[in-house]
């Protein structure tokens, strides 16, 4: 989880062959609280230089997340193996009354033996309690969501209360957005959340390795728009080598690439987005959005030789003005929701 070192752009998984598994395994997810004294993310440094070589040799891929004094951990693997760790982890004084909020077995969405991350968050921690004891119970009660699903009302919730969240979750429109060029989406974003008057959610994520870089994702919730409510994801470039990324990519309707007046940077980005999504085997919308120059034609054509679908968001006017930005890229967006 340092700043330094790495270049994280590799898309290779060695630890997977590559390509998400189709084959079904076991899926567990935890909640506890954490009783770290200190930094927790010099503890959580400690607890994935262990975490990444134990679960790598018992086939284990983890989430772990640390979000208003809580942990939330995501385990997938043989249920076996599963229940091991869970045994090994409950017994740690880092963090104490451990309450399992999902147990299946179904399709795999972590490639990489640990993904760790840390949420900026106002929430109190009586407020992510009340979450995680309605998601325990519906658990108990043999009505659990998807894993995923179970990830995000804790991690990144919907507004509303868990119940009505949850139940939205489905049919919330997630669109994703990075820049073929510098921070360009991450602006677009922090000029929307002025615009519309709703706070952006600020989250690092950290890679696997021990000195792979942090990464940045903030969110902006629009849940008046599209037809049950938008989330508008911004990662970096750096981004798509991330697990959690992977993870979360098959719940995107669309992926809107910022482009660039260089040509080559979007050609990159586009080349770079379609590998990621062809490894999940996903294939969502891809949004091309920018200036009316700085479209061609081989960004339609990639994304169609692999099988996806290309729109293009052209704003006309100032490439720089971020509402025409906006106004050109929410039309195209509402008509796919
Ligand atoms: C919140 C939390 C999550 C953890 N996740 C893992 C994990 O995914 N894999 C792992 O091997 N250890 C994990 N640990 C560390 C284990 O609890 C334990 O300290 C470690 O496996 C030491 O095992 P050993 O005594 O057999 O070496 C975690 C600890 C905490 C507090």
């Amino acid at each position: 989880m340092s700043s330094v070192l790495q270049d994280p752009d590799n898309t290779n998984w060695p630890d997977s062959g590559s390509e998400l598994s189709r084959q079904e395994l076991g899926r567990l997810i935890y909640a506890s609280i954490c009783q770290v004294d200190g930094p927790v993310l010099d503890e959580m440094r400690r607890i994935r230089d262990h975490a990444v070589v134990n679960n790598q040799a018992h086939n284990l891929r983890v989430a772990l997340m640390h979000r208003c004094g809580w942990f939330v951990e995501w385990i997938e693997g043989p249920p076996d193996g599963i229940r091991a760790l869970l045994e090994r982890v409950a017994l740690d004084p880092r963090h104490r009354s451990l309450r399992v909020v999902h147990e299946s077995v179904g399709k795999p969405r972590l490639f990489k033996p640990w993904i760790g991350s840390i949420a900026q968050t106002t929430e109190t921690t009586g407020e992510f309690a009340r979450r995680v004891m309605a998601l325990q119970e519906r658990h108990q009660k043999g009505r659990g969501y998807e894993p995923a699903s179970v990830w995000r009302s804790l991690c990144s919730p919907l507004p509303g209360h868990v119940e009505v969240a949850a139940a939205n979750d489905g049919s919330y429109q997630r669109v994703m957005m990075m820049s073929a060029a510098r921070t360009d989406a991450f602006d677009l974003l922090r000029w929307l959340s002025a615009h519309e008057q709703r706070a952006v959610v600020h989250r690092r994520f950290a890679g696997a390795a021990r000195d792979a870089l942090d990464v940045e994702s903030d969110y902006l919730d629009l849940p008046q728009q599209a037809a049950a409510g938008r989330r508008l994801i911004v990662n970096a470039r750096k981004g798509l080598a991330m697990g959690m990324t992977h993870a979360f990519l098959p719940d995107y309707a669309a992926v809107v690439i910022l482009l660039d007046a260089d040509a080559e940077r979007n050609e990159h980005l586009l080349d770079r987005l379609l590998t990621a999504c062809q490894h999940v085997h996903h294939q969502p919308v891809i949004v091309g959005l920018g200036a009316d120059s700085w479209f061609s034609d081989s960004l339609r054509s990639t994304t169609e030789a692999r099988g996806l679908r290309w729109h293009e968001a052209r704003a006309v006017g100032p490439s720089s003005d971020m509402a025409t930005l906006w106004w050109a890229l929410k039309r195209i967006l509402d008509a796919l929701s």
